[in-house]
């Protein structure tokens, strides 16, 4: 019997939007680097199923030996060191698909949101590249959840991005979609597929990332070309609310409180796989020290400080006035020395984009 209706079991009640939708009358190019962009997008489509080995089995061993990327490498913990082969296996398993289930729901937002972006920019050249990204997110959600399904099973999204992710669907104001979307939750995203790919060994992994990662570099260049193109046009009130608007979604998305939430939720899976979570935590901080020698010295900027700034920078969207709030909440959630003593500081460490992001993505340097 079909198990088809109308309701699904599975879906959220109707989230309320306030978008605003727009018809454009003009269809000849009109904002050329985005057409060229739309061109480029309809060349590089691919098939999720057909230009992916979905038959080749997760490669456990390569799973298992990768490093997590925390910030301190937990896998070098003696606790770590005294699991034996499957209790590692099942705990690298666990704590992948719950960072891979997020970027599936992430993906799923932007998915919404481009869908959005076609009917609410008022050009034809932005109109026709957000259908593009519509594609290519569609993709995404594909893949991730086709990956999480071999590997383990699809756990629930953290409430930050899912806040996040909310404003940005229900605010009327396409230009903050476009940031929230665009630069705000891509960057990040960008930033986190870039670092997975880099550490992971398994090899249908970091073959479904490079896919993914190449489409997400686009889609962070339609952001930020577009907006550096708009907010000129912007009156000082209307450029200050799309600051604070970015502002607020960088400060959800890595707020301490936040990062605690996620850590417990990670927690709370370990210790149903039979790891006593609170043991592992408490080898870290007993061997820091020793964990730490030989991690690459210098700044380690995260993805707020080395990708989301720089692409406000560039978009024309970091006055000094939100400087200031950055500098306050980083240092909040960070050392003080990793972000400078003063705004004036601060702004100078702001590192520049990659010229080339599409290559930064697929690299592997620092
Ligand atoms: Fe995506
Ligand atoms: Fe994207």
């Amino acid at each position: 019997m079909s198990t088809f209706g109308l309701a699904t079991t599975t879906q959220e009640p109707d989230l309320d939007t306030a978008m605003k939708v727009i018809y454009q009358w003009n269809y000849d190019p009109e904002v050329e680097e985005l057409r060229s962009l739309y061109h480029k997008a309809t060349e590089a489509q691919w098939v999720a199923e057909r230009d992916i080995d979905w038959e080749r089995p997760i490669d456990h061993k390569k799973f298992s030996t990768t490093p997590l990327g925390a910030a301190i490498p937990i896998e070098q913990t003696s606790y770590w060191r005294s699991l034996d082969e499957e209790q590692v296996w099942k705990m690298t398993r666990a704590t992948a698909s719950f960072r891979l289930s997020n970027f599936l729901h992430g993906e799923q937002g932007a998915l919404m949101v481009a869908a959005q972006l076609v009917n609410a920019v008022p050009h034809t050249d932005a109109k026709f590249y957000a259908a593009t990204q519509t594609m290519d997110e569609a993709r995404h959600v594909e893949v991730f959840a086709k990956y999480i399904k071999k590997l383990d099973e699809v756990r629930p999204i953290a409430p930050a991005l899912k806040t996040v992710l909310d404003a940005t669907l229900q605010t009327d104001d396409w230009m903050k979609k476009l940031v929230g979307m665009q630069i705000v939750v891509e960057g990040l995203a960008l930033y986190s597929f870039r670092e997975m790919r880099n550490l992971t060994e398994e090899p249908l992994l970091k073959h479904l990332l490079t896919y993914v990662a190449r489409d997400e570099s686009r889609h962070h260049a339609y952001g930020v070309q577009y907006i550096a193109r708009c907010v000129p046009c912007l009156d000082d009130a209307a450029r200050t609310e799309l600051e604070d608007f970015a502002l607020e979604a960088a400060r959800n998305l890595i707020d301490r409180r936040n990062q605690q939430t996620f850590l417990t939720a990670v927690m709370q899976i370990w210790n149903e796989l039979g790891i006593d979570a609170a043991a592992l935590l408490t080898c870290v901080q007993q061997e820091r020290d020793e964990l730490t020698r030989n991690m690459p010295k210098g700044r380690r900027l995260g993805p707020v400080q080395g990708f989301v700034i720089p692409t406000l920078k560039r978009c024309g969207l970091l006055s000094e006035r939100v400087a200031h709030h950055y500098l306050e909440f980083l240092r909040e959630n960070l050392s003080g020395n990793l972000v400078g003593k003063s705004v004036e500081e601060f702004l100078r460490y702001v590192p520049d984009l990659p010229e080339d992001t599409a290559a930064w993505v697929l690299s592997e340097s620092h």
